[in-house]
């Protein structure tokens, strides 16, 4: 049983395979944690520190115990107004404008499988794979009632943690921060590691020490954003990619997070995800609840490697969905980097033909294809296609590249409008500005006010409309600005960033459950929402739009510490790389390309006989290793950062075979021979490397390692595949 609850100590117990969680409501009601880790028997309420501490208040229910303290004991969901001064996981303004919420213990159940979250998305899971644990906590005074819902997939040694919170009482009362999960240590001395970004650079990793002082990161920018991931990873200070421990924080959503870090006065460490209080005030009328969208929790005792897997493991079987969560994805040529806006029918039926005859199942129409379109000033809004400009209908554009057999996707910007657009001339009001003031414009445009059913009613029927089209298999949703006028002609402004992300969120719903085999490729500006809220309704997010091989080595080796490789949009691009310049061959394009979903950003007519021979070869052993990154297991084998050669590998489940990638990063003369170790193999089975026959003992590569060639110069790739010898 995963979840255990000691009535007489009312203790909580929530165990996985390797990790055990507990709480506890004391005697006052309050719920108070007492562990979270490697898995431990019997009640750990003794861990409890009960001292006087100075100018740490204690309730009034407590008497004259000065040992009592809400600013010292390890909380579930800690609050303001009750005596801790760290931060607090909610922060509620009640109707008389005090900011108190003082939650008790009311009752508890234990479900069978995993509870949805409405309007969001969120992990799941059936009866066989969860158990639920809601716990109802409450405030007398103001009639606020908090859920606290954990989720416990034993097997994946994943906790996940959501909110609800009930306006119970009979005054309005305004949520101002609500945080899905709050951890607190009673002592340790813990890294936090982030991925922080930019546009064309995301997911950058940071490991910094939790000092004393709030460290936080987050988003106001309504999306999760290029420039923070809303995933941390709390580790010891000794944790290595194979050894110690850690946790993992990933947010299941796409909009503004805060997550916030702190060492307090006794050396506790306190962390807490969730929704921020920029620009968020959300009012609960009475009887009027809000979610606060789930955290995913995991614990790996066995480093960081171990920690990705658990996530990768969560996100393939437990977030993504539809046929293409498990299924090979088409292998796509997409337009942009090799056309940009300057197309008509006959380049995309062109790039179709000489897409065949390299191996390419499906080429994708990317912006510039609808209303007026020449560039980024104008025409978002206006979802019809241009056929002047095409010289021809969509539906015949999409039946002729069928009939070269190749497969038909397409590029569109839902959530968007051009001012210089029919929709925005028509609906000035449907964008999202505030009230007697211009807005502020980004890439030209401005945001939906995807917050209103009628807005996103309108949107939907146009998208619909042009995937009724044809034959159209695939659908590229991009989202090309940070939003900034939070303001909506229908609700307070506080509401905004919450109810357009759950708009999007219905949007994406209603569209899957439409157009099922549909694969959805999220985007924005390339990773500026990838995040596992996108992931439930796209099973593949375009990771950059930066192609170069060197750049996304470093900014696929950032977010594979939370997401596996087949959510990462990869494509092989030109050369010079159109965002650094850089020349790199066409096999590290390709290598780079391979520890994600694979494809080509390119113009296939430029290519030489013999790049298109090379190509053609490429692509075949991507087709005989593609299984392997789609369902293996992933392990980083060198931090490229820090060392001269970027590597990783995949290896089957059952450990027959595996494909090691290297990419050298930097080159001296003379340089000292670099060797990689690998990792996930058999200690004791023989494997094969495929390219010279030569056999090697799974635990010779893993303790003795491979020489890199000293030949190899700066950024040049390569590629092992084992297979395991039978004898
Ligand atoms: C964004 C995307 C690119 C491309 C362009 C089109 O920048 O990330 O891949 O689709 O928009 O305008």
């Amino acid at each position: 049983m995963a979840i255990i609850y000691q009535e007489k100590e009312r203790i909580f117990i929530l165990q996985t395979l390797h990790t055990t969680y507990q709480m506890k409501a004391d005697d006052r009601g309050a719920l108070l944690h007492l562990y979270y880790g490697k898995k431990a028997s019997g009640n750990l309420d003794y861990l409890l520190p009960f001292y006087d501490r100075g100018f740490s208040g204690n309730p009034a229910d407590v008497g004259n115990d000065r040992t009592y303290s809400m600013d010292v004991l390890p909380q579930e969901y800690p609050t303001y107004g009750v005596g801790d001064y760290r931060a607090a996981a909610l922060d509620i303004e009640n109707g008389d404008g005090t900011e108190c919420v003082d939650l008790r213990y009311c009752s508890h159940e234990i479900r069978k499988g995993k509870y949805a979250l409405r309007g969001l998305p969120a992990v799941f899971a059936d009866e066989k794979e969860a158990q639920t644990l809601s716990v109802r906590l409450k405030d007398a005074v103001s009639g606020v009632e908090v859920e606290l819902l954990y989720g416990v997939l034993e097997r994946e040694d994943i906790i996940t943690r959501a909110t609800v919170i009930s306006n119970m009482g009979t005054n309005e009362v305004t949520v101002q921060k609500a945080a899905s999960v709050c951890l607190d240590f009673l002592y340790g001395d813990y890294d936090l590691i982030s991925f922080y970004g930019r546009h064309a650079m995301e997911r950058n990793m940071q490991r910094s020490s939790i000092g004393h002082g709030a460290f936080s990161i987050g988003s106001r920018r309504g999306t999760s954003s290029h420039q923070y991931n809303p995933g941390v990873i709390l580790a010891d200070r000794h944790t290595t990619e194979e050894q110690g421990s850690c946790y993992g924080l990933l947010f299941v959503y796409s909009g503004n997070f805060l997550c916030e870090a702190e060492r307090d006065q006794f050396d506790q460490t306190r962390v807490l995800m969730g929704l921020g209080s920029d620009y968020f005030q959300y009012p609960l009328k009475p009887g009027e609840s809000f979610t606060v969208p789930e955290t995913i929790l995991c614990f790996s005792d066995q480093g960081l490697g171990e920690l990705s897997r658990r996530y990768h493991d969560c996100i393939r079987n437990h977030i993504c969905r539809g046929k293409y969560a498990h299924g090979a994805r088409p292998l796509l040529l997409n337009s942009w980097e090799g056309a940009y806006f300057h197309f008509n029918g006959e380049t995309i039926i062109n790039l179709a033909r000489e897409s065949k005859a390299l191996g390419v199942d499906m080429v994708v129409m990317d912006d510039g294809w609808f209303g007026k379109r020449e560039n980024d000033r104008s025409g978002l809004g206006d979802w019809q296609a241009n056929e002047k400009k095409l010289g021809m209908s969509l539906g015949e554009l999409v039946r002729r590249v069928n009939e070269q057999g190749v497969r038909f996707g397409i590029w569109m910007e839902p959530e968007m409008v051009s001012e210089d657009s029919d929709l925005y001339r028509t609906h000035p009001d449907w964008a999202l500005c505030f009230p007697g003031r211009r807005p502020v414009r980004g890439r030209n445009q401005l945001v939906l006010d995807f917050s209103r059913e009628d807005v996103r009613e309108a949107v939907f029927a146009q998208v619909c409309q042009v995937l009724d089209q044809g034959n159209i298999e695939y659908l590229k949703w991009d989202m090309n600005r940070s939003i900034s006028d939070i303001a909506s002609a229908q609700r307070l402004p506080g509401r905004v960033t919450y109810d357009y992300m759950l708009g999007v969120y219905d949007f994406l719903e209603k569209l899957t459950a439409r157009y099922p085999d549909l694969l959805i490729e999220g985007c924005s500006g390339g990773g500026g929402r990838f995040d596992a809220g996108m992931l439930y309704y796209a099973p593949q997010i375009w990771c950059s739009d930066n192609t170069d091989a060197a750049d996304r080595v470093l900014i696929q080796y950032g977010t594979s510490f939370f997401y596996p490789a087949c959510t990462m949009g990869a494509h092989v691009s030109a050369v010079p790389n159109h965002q650094t310049g850089r020349k790199m061959s066409l096999k590290t394009r390709g290598i780079v390309a391979m520890a994600g979903t694979y494809g080509f950003e390119l113009n296939p007519a430029l290519l030489t006989d013999d790049e298109k021979e090379e190509l053609k070869e490429q692509i075949s052993d991507w087709r005989r290793v593609e299984p392997l990154v789609r369902d293996g297991d992933y392990y980083r084998l060198s931090n490229p950062y820090e060392e001269t050669f970027a590597a990783w590998a995949f290896v089957s489940r059952d450990k027959e075979r595996a494909l090691m990638s290297v990419v050298m990063m930097k080159k001296h003369g003379n340089a000292p021979v670099a060797y990689v170790r690998m990792k996930g193999l058999l200690p004791e089975a023989e494997y094969e490397n495929m390219e010279d026959d030569r056999v090697y003992s799974g635990s010779a590569l893993m303790n003795g390692g491979l020489p890199l060639p000293l030949e190899r110069g700066e950024f040049q790739g390569y590629q092992v595949e084992l297979r395991r010898r039978r004898v």
